[in-house]
């Protein structure tokens, strides 16, 4: 019994050591072991703000011209700032600080024109008149003398012809007519068409020849 006793004596005093060694091994191991490396949080900075930069306020320069006028005989959205209807006769234009931009559509393959007048009738009108006639394009810078006429080309009565671009076309039935002016021209033969309201007559004949009277004749306002 006693000799028993000593040998599991004997071996625990043998055990005790080798577990403390173990223990200690265990704990150095520990120690040493290579730590999870420590990330830090990305550092977020604040972005860097700019003072606003100042915008202009002032509103879009349009163009002093129209984007896309072009004398072709056909009327695009872009072409035209404003347009009146007169029944059958239809007028659209635009302007800009030197010249104005009119296009004119009538149900007809006759003439078609405008006048500037700031009085009545026809007498002292500045007016322009435009037709097809076998896909020919004509256009007249006319002034009228009389209360009903007759109108004469500028040209016969000493002045110039001021229509700087023109064109047209006619299809099914209506006549398109497009014409540049300048708003002031040096001919006595032209009226100035100024900024704010301008006084027009405009009419259309069914006929080509231009001395032939209008079926449809009024009175209107263009403004700029
Ligand atoms: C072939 C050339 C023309 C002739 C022979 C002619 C003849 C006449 C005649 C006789 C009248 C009075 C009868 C009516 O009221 O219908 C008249 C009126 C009128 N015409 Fe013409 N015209 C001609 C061209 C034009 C043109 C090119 C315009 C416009 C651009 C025009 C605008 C007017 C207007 C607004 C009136 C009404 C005047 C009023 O208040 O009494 N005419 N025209």
């Amino acid at each position: 019994m006693i000799s028993k006793l000593d040998s599991r004596t004997a071996f625990a005093i043998w055990l005790a050591p080798l577990l403390a060694l173990f223990l200690l091994l265990s704990i150095f191991n520990a120690a040493c072991a290579p730590k999870t490396p420590v990330t830090e949080p990305p550092v977020t900075k604040p972005p860097i703000t700019q003072p606003p930069t100042e915008q202009p306020s002032a509103p879009p320069t349009l163009p002093s011209q129209p984007t896309q006028w072009s004398a072709d005989g056909v009327i695009t959205d872009k072409e035209y700032t404003k347009t009146k209807s007169f029944g059958d006769y239809e007028i659209y234009w635009t302007g800009d600080d030197q010249y104005i931009y009119i296009g004119m559509r009538a149900k007809t393959s006759g003439w078609l024109a405008v006048g500037i007048q700031p009085g009545t009738k026809m007498k002292d009108a500045d007016m322009v008149m435009g037709l097809v006639s076998d896909g020919k394009v004509s256009i007249f810078d006319f002034f009228c003398v009389g209360d009903y006429g007759p109108h004469s080309p500028d040209i016969e009565l000493g002045g110039t012809n001021d229509i700087l671009e023109f064109g047209g076309q006619e299809n099914e039935g209506y006549t398109i007519i497009e014409f540049k002016r300048s708003l002031n021209t040096s001919d006595k033969y032209d009226l100035p068409i100024t900024k704010g309201t301008n006084k027009i007559i405009w009419s259309y004949s069914l006929d080509e020849q231009s001395t032939k009277k209008h079926v449809s004749r009024g009175y209107g306002e263009i403004d700029l």
